[in-house]
Order: C-alpha cells, then structure tokens, then sequence
C-alpha cells in the first residue's frame, strides 16, 4: 500500500466531554508486541508500520495497556508516535488489576508515560476491577495523577454500573469513559466481567455522559468474514464489507466509539472505510434484532 496514493480520512468525532472531542474510530493493540504480559519483538517493524499509517491516514485515538506485550505494546505506540504532532494525538492505555493499589498506580503511569515516551496520557483507564483493593485508593491516585497534569482524563473498562456508580463516588473528576466488550457478536450476554450491556451498562453510561467504548468490535476478525446471513444481505446491500458494516453499527449508536484492532495495512484501510456513510435505521433494526 503506497501511503502517498491514499486520501486521508475524514475522521468523525464525538464528544467524550462538553469541550473535548474523541474520534469515534481508533486503533486497538492487543497482540502487538506479545501476549498477556509476555514480550514479542518478531514483529515490531510492521506494528510501528501500522500504527504509524493509521494516524497518516487520519486516526488520532489509539487505544493501549501495560498488559499488551508485557508492556511493549506501549513501547510500539511510543515509537510510533515520536514523529507526530502529540497534540494532534488521543493516546488511551490502562493500568493492570494488581497494579490498582495508591502507590501501585502512581508507578505504573510513570513507567507507561516512559513506554509511550510522553508527558502525558490523554485516557486513563483501570484495565479490570479487582475487588481486593479498595477502589478509593486507584481513583484517590487517578485524581493525583490528573492534578499534576499526567493524565488528562479518567476512565475504567470491564465495570459493570454498580461498580461504576462506586468508582465515581470516590474521585472528584468524572468518570468519562467505560470501556467493554461490545459488538454484533456479543450482545446483552458479555463476557466473563459484566454482561447486561444493552439493558443496563449502555443505557447507564448513555444516561451520563460516558463514553462507551466498544472493545473487540469484530469479535477478534469473526465479523470480518462471510457467514453471518444478515451481515451478507447488508454488505451486498450498501456495496461494503462485512468488517465495515459491524463497525458502522457501532459508531452509529450514541455514545459509542470503538477500536477494531489491525497490524495489517489492508484491513486498516477496510477498517477505516466504515466511515463516511451510515447504515439506514431501518437496518440497524435489522441487525439489532437478527445478531447477538
Ligand atoms: N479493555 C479490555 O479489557 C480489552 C479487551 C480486549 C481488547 N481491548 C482493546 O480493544 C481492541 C480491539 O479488540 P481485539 O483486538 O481483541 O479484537 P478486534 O478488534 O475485534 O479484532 C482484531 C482481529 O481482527 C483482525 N482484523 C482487523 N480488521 C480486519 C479486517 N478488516 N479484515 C479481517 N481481519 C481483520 C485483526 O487481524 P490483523 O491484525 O491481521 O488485521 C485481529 O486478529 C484491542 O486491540 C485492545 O486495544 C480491550
């Protein structure tokens, strides 16, 4: 894929608070650079690739854990955007469940800040709960973290809205974005940390202005092939394919925006073509009712 040949795209927007605005598409990187906490360093040069073309082609919110790769996942995002304007850039990455107690927090932004080599960390999330440590002492270091300018906003994944409710008692910033397993494959029934998406975690999130962000939108690459009979009928139906019209699902819904993950320059490119048009109302329905 020749970069120079491509129009850049136009990204869409929503807003994650009153003033600041978030693309409703970005970039996951889970498997870049390893497993769960173990390092992988066989495909670096094709990672950086990629995560670099994604914001030449106009991506800005990348999406990050110290989990991915043991931590070089955030090493890969740091040298793939040393070259670009930080400004222009909307870097989310997550501390790890051990990793939730005071001191725990502080130190693990610090070492993700040197990993992603920058000053600081647009989104902040706690990557799963962990019932063991009080939830007040990981939102007590998100509000110091966010005091000394090193993370400008806070966020949580895999909360159900209990637990929800529960963390944003306990900080003095609001909570801005849950970040959960979400797409036509996995519906109301989740996931091994929360489930009810549809009935209660969106609505709840929607209701209070926190951004859903949809993880696995393609049901790790199961979305993204023929054999879903209603994703056929539409991607015939609207000339697309079968990865772009569960994307556009998505993005389509409010308060949603998700982070379809890809390494490869073809797929990011089919990926990022869920932009620019909208299935009709009639076909979300459709697809509302006939998956899941
Ligand atoms: N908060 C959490 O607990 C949590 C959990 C899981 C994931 N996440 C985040 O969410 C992101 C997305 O989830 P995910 O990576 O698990 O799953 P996903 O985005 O649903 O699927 C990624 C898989 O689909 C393939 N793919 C992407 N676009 C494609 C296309 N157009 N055609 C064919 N295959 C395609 C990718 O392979 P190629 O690279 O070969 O294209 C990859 O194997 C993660 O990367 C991570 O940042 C967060």
């Amino acid at each position: 894929m020749n970069n120079a040949k491509l129009p850049q795209t136009k990204m869409e927007f929503k807003n994650l608070t009153p003033d600041v605005k978030i693309a409703v598409l970005g970039l996951g990187t889970w498997s870049m650079g390893g497993g769960i906490r173990s390092r992988n360093t066989a495909y670096d040069k094709e990672n950086i690739r990629a995560i670099k073309t994604a914001i030449e082609l106009g991506m800005t919110h990348i999406d990050t854990a110290e989990m991915y790769g043991g931590g070089h996942a955030e090493e890969l995002v740091g040298e793939a955007i040393k070259s670009f304007d930080r400004e222009k850039l909307f870097i989310t990455t997550k501390v790890l469940p051990e990793n939730l107690r005071y001191n725990d927090v502080i130190s693990a932004a610090q070492r993700s800040l040197q990993a992603l080599k920058t000053d600081y960390i647009d989104l902040y999330l706690v990557h799963i709960p962990n019932p063991a440590i009080p939830i007040e002492q990981t939102m007590q270091a998100f509000d110091f973290l966010k005091e000394k300018g090193l993370i400008r906003f806070i966020g949580v994944s895999n909360f159900t809205v209990v637990q929800l409710k529960e963390a944003q008692m306990c900080t003095r910033n609001k909570i801005v974005a849950n970040q959960i397993e979400y797409s036509l494959l996995v519906r109301n029934e989740g996931n091994e940390y929360i489930n009810n998406m549809e009935s209660e975690v969106i609505p709840y999130c929607q209701e209070n202005d926190t951004m859903v962000v949809a993880y696995r939108p393609l049901a790790r690459g199961r979305l993204s092939k023929p054999g879903i009979k209603v994703l056929d009928e539409l991607a015939r139906k609207y000339g697309k394919t079968q990865a772009q019209i569960a994307i556009n699902w998505l993005i389509s819904k409010d308060k949603i925006i998700t982070i379809p993950k890809t390494s490869n320059l073809e797929h990011l490119q089919e990926d990022i073509g869920a932009l620019g048009w909208q299935l009709e109302p009639e076909d979300m329905h459709k697809l509302d009712k006939e998956t899941g």
